[in-house]
């Protein structure tokens, strides 16, 4: 690496970054409750009992579940006052005080302690639990474990998949403290070392009912990051915005529930410490988020079961959140190289000459893709008779050239060939491993081949079943690994062909807002049902389920380490599987918010993670796709994909100067190999992040806090890419440290430099400054 200390040009343009971002940053913390404009008509005072009276900011909305009128929402004891369009605050609001449960004495157990909460009076929802049990569990001295359930009634909880490590105890002392208010009941939890505030869920009542679960808590800070998988900068916006976590297959866009769903959160708490918060709930779940600052869960079902992880730093935030959802797999080494895969390529000729033409341009790659297009008739586990008859001719011809091949699998499974013609049906229908729905027939759904079952992966035979079908599957053709696609599950009709009954799970009281506005939109029925429970509270683990199925299979079938990349997501993901961000489009927004996808995936869990470079959807140009591919070449996980009727990406199609500057990148990706197999060696066995947001390095510098154009490989390799079109030079911003610039790295594209990447000796060094 070039070493320089002189002041060059990079660090002149820095500096009036610094500035620049200085000002942004000042901007954004001026939006505390105090300055806020007051744009609301409040009615006079003396109308206004005095415990409505509270700013905008304050009120946690009493309404939620329905628009409430005046009288309406006045019936719930609430307050109403309507405010000018300009403010996205409730009208109906609680106030001080709302009755909600009362909590009798704490009693000790083994490893915290437990109280009964109870309520007298129902509360506005059908179908209240009156009675809750409390537990209060120390799960390590930075890890506190509160959880609420009924004590009379089993409900649905989660269990990840083959279980989680139990925290140990540790001897020191906890870093929280915990208090309880006793009627209405909420809890403070505050930071030992300086009493700071994290959550205070005295803000507003708990209510729990049978499909409608709610907890309001105050934040530390207005720099909350998580709550995937949404299309948003790094940093939520806390402007009264609502996340909604529903698996769903979706084109990322602003305002949607997309593919995976995290109900995970990082609070910055400006001084450079950070924590963190787990609801561990598989149920559709909307997070509120309002500037006061605050944020509110709603749920659709199951338990509260929160984790509370107290840093202090926000790397050991992400080390006591994967202590409970699980370290991430550790990946081949080939799997870090540059992949390439298309929807249409249409045979094993034309896939041959793609890795030719590659080679001919002397371009690096280590993995070529096929998608559905090797499969008869769209149905997984078959192969086209003409099209892709010598498909393990061509693994292996790839293998001889040090390649790897990888493959698609979607989980729904053709129901209409003849019995006896398609082997994973019929198989599959005779060990009984299929998601029925609520009479308990098959549920047939539509994906690519037509009338599909799907597999029901929460039944161990269907794991059996699963690697059966893979046993059998790569006897015909060698693959490297396995890629899971359409696994929300993905359905083209909402429900199933039989649409679904009108139940309770399918019309619940409180439906979040989802893309479709049902909960079945584009997916199964709710009441369909699986070996652990319905559709209704497994939905958001289909992906995690079946990704834990193909790894397993993997492991027994091939004996090596498992390559298996999954669209779908939930907490635990990263255990089996990459993720990749879905059908993105060929433009430079998306090229843009493609940085906190992937950073976003970092801080839960999943590390090897990529967008589709130069764009999934939609024609890509030379200037966009060269920018990506030298973005992409610092993905985790870099894959070049595109969709079948858009015009090609595949690097040799573009002019020499474009191909000299991806041949760069890939060159400096491979360069660099090593050491990015090394930082997954140490996210694999100690939980620390591959590519990083600058704050988990420079916590405590405000402008760090909140960038999300540039990121980091570890601790000190600085990736400032190209994100607008046109530019030929960039604005990167270096926190306070030592820089040593990589002259010899930087990207001639066209002719012109574009990118610069910088590196810090160590973090050990920078604080010493
Ligand atoms: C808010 O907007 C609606 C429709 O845009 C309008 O009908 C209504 O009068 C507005 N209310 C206030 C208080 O400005
Ligand atoms: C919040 O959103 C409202 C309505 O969209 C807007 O008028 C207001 O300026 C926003 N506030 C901030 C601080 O961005
Ligand atoms: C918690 O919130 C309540 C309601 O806003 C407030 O009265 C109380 O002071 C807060 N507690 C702490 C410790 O900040
Ligand atoms: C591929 O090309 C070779 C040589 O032209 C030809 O013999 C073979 O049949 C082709 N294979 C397929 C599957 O089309
Ligand atoms: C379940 O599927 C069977 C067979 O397709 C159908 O007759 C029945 O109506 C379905 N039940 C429900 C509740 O949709
Ligand atoms: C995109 O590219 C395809 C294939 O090259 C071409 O047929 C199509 O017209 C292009 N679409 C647009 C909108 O440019």
């Amino acid at each position: 690496m070039a070493v320089s200390s002189k002041l060059t040009g990079a660090v002149l343009l820095t500096l009036v970054a610094a500035a620049l971002l200085h000002f942004f940053t000042r901007k954004l913390q001026q939006t505390s409750p105090e300055t806020q404009p007051r744009q609301c008509v409040m009615s006079p005072p003396e109308t206004q009992p005095r415990q409505c009276v509270m700013s905008p900011d304050r009120r946690f909305d009493c309404g939620r579940d329905r628009v409430l009128s005046r009288g309406a929402c006045e019936q719930r004891a609430c307050c109403y006052s309507p405010l000018t369009n300009s403010s996205r605050a409730p009208w109906c609001f609680y106030p001080h005080g709302y009755p909600g449960y009362t909590m009798a004495g704490l009693t000790p157990t083994h490893r915290g302690q437990a109280a009964t909460l109870t309520r007298d009076k129902p509360s506005y929802l059908p179908g209240d639990v009156p009675t809750l049990h409390l537990q209060e569990t120390r799960e390590s001295a930075g890890c506190l474990r509160l959880t609420l359930k009924d004590p009379w009634a089993r409900r649905y909880e989660v269990d990840l998949p083959s279980g989680v490590p139990q925290g140990k105890a540790a001897a020191q002392d906890a870093l929280y403290a915990v208090k309880y208010q006793t009627e209405p009941f909420g809890f403070v939890v505050t930071r030992k070392s300086n009493g700071r505030v994290l959550m205070n869920t005295t803000v507003a009542p708990l209510l729990f009912s049978d499909q409608y679960l709610q907890l309001s808590t105050s934040l530390a800070s207005s720099l909350v990051s998580g709550l995937g998988e949404h299309y948003t900068s790094l940093i939520l916006d806390l402007n009264w915005t609502s996340l909604t976590l529903w698996n769903r297959d979706m084109a990322p866009h602003a305002h949607a529930n997309l593919y995976g769903s995290h109900p995970f959160y990082m609070v910055q708490e400006e001084d450079g410490l950070a924590h963190g918060v787990f609801l561990l709930n598989s149920n559709a779940i909307e997070v509120i988020l309002q500037p006061l600052p605050a944020l509110t869960w709603v749920s659709t079902g199951g338990i509260l079961d929160l984790y509370i992880f107290m840093g202090p730093d926000p790397q050991t935030v992400l080390r006591q959140y994967l202590q409970v959802i699980g370290y991430p797999m550790m990946p081949p080494y080939w799997s870090l190289g540059f992949h390439l895969c298309r929807w249409g390529y249409t045979s094993t000729n034309v896939t041959r000459r793609v890795v030719q033409r590659m080679h001919d341009a002397n371009l690096p790659m280590d993995v070529q893709w096929n998608d559905l297009d090797y499969a008869a008739k769209s149905r997984v586990f078959t192969f086209d008779p003409v099209r892709f008859k010598d498909i393990k001719d061509m693994a292996e011809e790839f293998h001889q050239k040090g390649l790897k091949y990888i493959l698609i699998l979607d989980p729904g499974i053709s129901t209409t060939s003849p019995p006896g013609t398609y082997q994973p049906f019929d198989d599959g229908l005779k060990r009984d491993v299929f998601i029925k729905n609520a009479t308990g027939h098959l549920l047939i759904g539509k994906v690519w081949p037509g009338p599909t079952a799907f597999p029901d992966f929460t039944n161990p035979e269907t794991r059996h079943w699963w690697e059966d079908c893979i046993r059998t599957f790569y006897a015909q053709v060698p693959v490297d690994g396995l890629w899971i696609d359409m696994n929300e599950p993905s359905s083209f009709v909402s429900g199933s062909l039989e649409g679904c009954p009108d139940t309770d799970v399918e019309n619940p009281p409180y439906t979040p807002r989802v893309i479709g506005g049902r909960l079945n939109s584009g997916t199964l029925c709710m009441s369909a049902q699986q070996k652990l429970s319905t559709h209704y509270n497994l939905h958001n683990m289909y992906g995690l389920t079946e990704a834990f199925a193909t790894y397993s299979a993997l492991v027994k079938v091939r004996r090596k380490r498992p390559f298996v990349l999954s669209r779908s997501s939930f907490p635990s993901i990263g255990r089996f599987s990459g993720v990749w961000t879905g059908d993105v489009r060929s433009d430079w927004e998306q090229l843009r918010y493609s940085i906190p996808s992937v950073l976003g995936f970092s801080l839960l869990g999943a590390p090897l993670v990529g967008a589709d470079i130069c764009g999934f959807q939609g024609n890509t140009t030379e200037e966009l796709c060269t920018r990506w591919m030298q973005l992409g070449a610092f993905y985790p996980f870099m894959r070049n994909h595109n969709d079948r009727q858009y015009a090609s990406q595949e690097p040799y199609v573009f002019g020499q100067k474009a191909q000299a500057a991806m041949r760069i990148a890939l060159n400096l990706r491979y360069s660099l190999l090593p050491f990015l197999y090394t930082l997954f060696h140490h996210a694999h066995t100690s939980g620390d992040a591959v590519a990083r947001p600058l704050f988990m390095e420079f916590p405590a510098d405000p402008n760090s806090q909140i960038i999300d154009r540039q990121f980091l490989w570890g601790s000190s390799l600085l990736i400032s890419p190209v994100l607008e079109e046109g530019a030929v030079e960039v604005l990167a911003y270096l926190p306070p440290c030592t820089w040593y610039s990589l002259h010899n790295l930087f990207v001639i594209y066209p002719l012109i430099r574009v990118s610069l990447f910088i590196a810090k000796v160590s973090s050990w060094f920078c604080q010493l400054l």
